[in-house]
């Protein structure tokens, strides 16, 4: 009989974040926006597609205010790491004007990403713009950014799980787990990929 691999993926490193503790964080954020919220009746989840869907959809339901939700794709142009070049693939759909918009992402690395849209969106006149991502590689930024939301700040590491992938690979994961790029880079050689 064949066992189960501990991984559904061959890549995956080590867990880094469990579900439980996503869970614990995810819930204290909803809380806290619910909070700071209180007397807004126009928020607007402003999600980056795709990375930020399992979270965004987990965050919602714990926050207790009228919101809606609305998506924007968007990729940086770059071989390797960020450019600081970020081209809009989908835009969103909401007139933001007079709401209050909170801009997700699963992660800030560079922080060109957020950096950008955040300043393309308050050119578009919202009421109040915030950031939230689930995690941030702190020690990685090159722009000045703040965060206004942030579940986790994590070391310097590539990771996937909870929506975030590896060349799509990994979303699924309800957990955050380190990548072991030398299996992953030997597995694509073989065509094991
Ligand atoms: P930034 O513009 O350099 O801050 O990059 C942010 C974007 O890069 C995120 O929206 C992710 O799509 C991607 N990214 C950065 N680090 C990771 C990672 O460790 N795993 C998966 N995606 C990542
Ligand atoms: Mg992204």
């Amino acid at each position: 009989m064949t066992e189960t691999p501990k991984f559904p993926y061959p890549f995956i490193g080590e867990v880094l974040i469990s579900q439980e503790e996503i869970e614990k964080r995810v819930n204290l954020l909803g809380e806290l926006i619910t909070e700071d919220y209180r007397d807004s009746n126009k928020l607007l989840l402003l999600g980056l597609l795709r990375g930020s869907v399992m979270f965004i959809t987990d965050l919602m339901r714990k926050i207790h205010r009228p919101l809606t939700m609305d998506f924007m794709s968007v990729s940086s142009y770059s071989g390797s790491g960020s450019s600081g070049f970020v081209r809009i693939d989908s835009d969103h759909k909401t007139n933001i004007r007079g709401w209050d918009v909170i801009l997700i992402d699963d992660i800030v690395d560079s922080g060109y990403t957020i950096h950008t849209i955040r300043k393309l969106l308050m050119d578009r006149h919202p009421r109040s713009l915030k950031t939230c991502a689930l995690l941030d590689k702190v020690d990685k930024h090159k722009v000045e950014i703040d965060i206004d939301y942030c579940c986790f700040e994590i070391p310097d590491y590539f990771v996937v799980g909870y929506g975030l992938d590896l060349d799509e690979m990994g979303r699924n994961l309800p957990y955050i787990a380190s990548v072991d790029l030398e299996k992953f880079e030997a597995l694509r050689a073989e065509g094991k990929l």
